[in-house]
């Protein structure tokens, strides 16, 4: 479910026609709606109401200031992969002992920032790290709390680029080798084993990979209790999002219309899928949605300029692209593009294509859209999760401007970058 509707004739988020935000705001824009965001962490946070846990939402999937304060006041937690997420959280009222630590190159700055910032865990990759924390740790007087991240070699069946759990992505150490580094970090007198993690993968559509690992890694984490004590298990993030039929889906009614074999995860099922084997862990259990959380909550609004037939195609050009949404060119994403006005059920076959010198720069292919002309505006769907964090002003196009609504309130959360604000931090 997310709150983004036609209503009378015109594309909605919440109570607010996003056509009226274009006027005022221009193009492209990305737009978030706080129900989504609000409706989303919810929901996961009751389906795992039964055991201790907390949901630690994934900072880089969505990082603007305005969306974590929104979260960190649902009482949400926060995993961040640098110092820079960290500081954002800190900014935004977080709290950083609902903190963890994760990423494969923490640097020096890096781990001394997040121990006295006072970091609930920081999630190490390998022995050649926890031995640098170790001794960061030592000079600044402090015991650094951590947790080892797990390789469980589990096929995730995502996209090669955002599968993590295989022994031959980075991640993590090998299940074989996870026994042997609790072993001797619990040697070093500045760390304290406070956990274990695993993280698998991302936008995963089915619960089996899931099941599959949390059984694997289940009895390693009641060992490690044994052992030495540790007191989380984190589970990683992951959960899928709608992509191909998103508008759709923001009714209630889209849900239960699905057959069950084609379902798309819910919380409810995950929950219930791998809670028998999470309960009688008694291990507090940490979850770390991205785009569960993020996903489905914003759109990028861009407008369309020209039309341009060739011999074989019909190419619209928008005034976004790669730079502002890369997830079709770099994972093969799937955005489903909707215009602002509601369709009078005329399609055309197009490609949407954006202003970047790159034959990569396209929102989609070959699809049969509702036709849209120049001068008006388009939705991608579901680009709350990466999508502005991995903008970039390649071509030197500025970037977009976000807005957050709240029921009939739209706040701009971070202002259009401007000619100026390209050039500020380079001298001649
Ligand atoms: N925990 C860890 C350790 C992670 O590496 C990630 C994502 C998450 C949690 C959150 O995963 P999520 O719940 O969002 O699936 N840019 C790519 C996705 C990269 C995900 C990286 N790690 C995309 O646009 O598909």
């Amino acid at each position: 479910m997310h709150s983004f509707h036609y209503s009378n004739g015109g594309l909605h988020c919440e109570d607010v026609p996003l056509s009226d935000l274009v006027s005022e705001h221009g193009t492209p824009l990305y737009v978030y709606s706080a129900a989504t965001f609000r409706d989303r962490f919810t929901k996961l946070d009751s389906a795992f109401s039964e055991i201790d846990h907390e949901v630690a939402y994934a900072v880089k999937a969505n990082s603007n200031l305005s969306v974590l304060r929104l979260l960190a006041r649902l009482g949400s937690g926060f995993d961040i992969v640098s110092g820079g997420e960290l500081y954002r959280v800190i900014k935004a009222g977080g709290d950083p002992s609902k903190c963890t630590f994760a990423g494969v190159g923490k640097t020096r700055a890096e781990i001394e920032y997040v121990l006295k910032e006072g970091i609930y865990s920081i999630n190490v990759e390998s022995e050649e790290e926890a031995a640098f924390i170790n001794k960061v740790a030592g000079e600044l007087g402090l015991i650094a709390p951590i947790a080892f991240r797990v390789n469980p070699n589990v096929d995730a069946k995502t996209h090669k680029y955002i599968s993590t759990g295989k022994s031959e992505n980075k991640f993590g150490i090998d299940f074989e080798l996870i026994a042997a580094a609790y072993e001797r970090a619990s040697k070093l007198p500045n760390l304290q084993l406070k956990g274990l993690q695993m993280h698998i993968g991302s936008q995963l559509t089915s619960v089996a990979p899931f099941v599959e690992a949390v059984e694997k890694v289940a009895p390693l984490a009641a060992d490690l209790k044994r052992q030495y004590g540790i007191e989380f298990f984190s589970i990683g993030g992951g959960i899928g999002i709608i992509y191909e039929d998103a508008l759709a889906s923001g009714k209630e009614s889209w849900w239960t219309e699905q057959p069950e074999e084609t379902r798309p995860l819910t919380p409810e099922c995950y929950a219930s899928a791998i809670l028998p084997t999470l309960q009688p862990l008694g291990l507090k259990i940490l979850l770390e949605p991205g785009r569960f959380i993020a996903g489905n909550a914003g759109v990028l609004l861009t407008e369309c300029l020209y039309e341009k037939k060739g011999s074989s195609k019909t190419f619209k050009i928008v005034d976004s692209g790669m730079h502002h949404l890369i997830r079709p060119a770099l994972y093969e994403g799937h955005h489903e593009i909707v215009p602002l006005k509601e369709s009078s059920g005329e399609t055309e076959q197009v490609d949407v294509v954006g202003p970047i010198c790159e034959s990569g720069d396209f929102f989609c292919q070959n699809r049969e859209l509702p036709r849209f002309m120049p001068g008006e505006t388009i939705a991608l769907m579901s680009a709350g999760a990466y999508g502005m964090v991995m903008a970039t002003t390649y071509n030197s196009h500025p970037l977009p401007a976000e807005i957050l609504v709240d029921g009939a309130e739209a706040r701009v959360v971070r202002k259009r970058q401007s000619f100026a604000d390209l050039i500020e931090a380079e001298e001649v």
